[in-house]
């Protein structure tokens, strides 16, 4: 019997990943042992109860390590339950139509894999910073100031909510 839990995460700028530290911190914080590992790093699903997978959607897609990470692991996926969530807006202030427009990407994306039936799916505010982005994505960017919209709140929220979804032991 297990009682570990997995929050795995994929990141290009960092903003995902403290993100799944937050829910990380959370889950331990109300007793549960988790290990936290991007995608790239992880060899085996042996000895967890679930798995909270996190990514950022990237150009319409939620990124590639998640999506690697689904293909060479099913077999193991489709025994394990699974907490979903994707950071995707930026835009400060709240843009309705930018949530809308992320929501769909990551609902399309999703619907990619018909065996992964998360028992939970969240789409979360990003980050975003032109500073970091390189040549050619920083000329794509243009003038799109910085900005931070991750609510860490919600985050908890979500966190917390999982402690009622996710099995204490598989
Ligand atoms: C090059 C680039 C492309 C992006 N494409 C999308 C997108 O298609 N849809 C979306 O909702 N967010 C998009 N975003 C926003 C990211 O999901 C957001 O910045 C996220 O916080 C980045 O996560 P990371 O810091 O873990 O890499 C994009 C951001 C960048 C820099």
């Amino acid at each position: 019997m297990s009682s570990k839990v997995l929050i795995a995460f994929a990141t290009n700028y960092g903003s995902t990943r403290e993100v799944a530290e937050t829910i990380a911190a959370t889950l331990r914080d109300r007793g549960l042992v988790v290990d936290i590992l991007p995608f790239r790093e992880i060899r085996a699903l042996t000895g967890y109860s679930a798995i909270v997978m996190g990514a950022p959607l990237v150009r319409y897609s939620l990124h590639k390590d998640l999506h690697a990470f689904l293909s060479r692991n099913r077999q193991a996926l489709v025994k394990l339950p699974i907490a979903l969530f994707a950071l995707g807006p930026v835009h400060d202030p709240y843009d309705a139509k930018e949530w809308q427009g992320s929501q769909e990407q990551l609902d399309k994306e999703s619907s990619k894999f018909s065996w992964l039936t998360p028992i939970t799916v969240k789409l979360f505010g990003g980050k975003f910073d032109p500073a970091l982005l390189r040549f050619p994505l920083n000329k794509m960017a243009g003038s799109e100031p910085a900005s931070d919209i991750r609510d860490w709140n919600a985050i908890r929220a979500w966190a917390e909510s999982l402690l009622e979804k996710l099995p204490k032991s598989a």
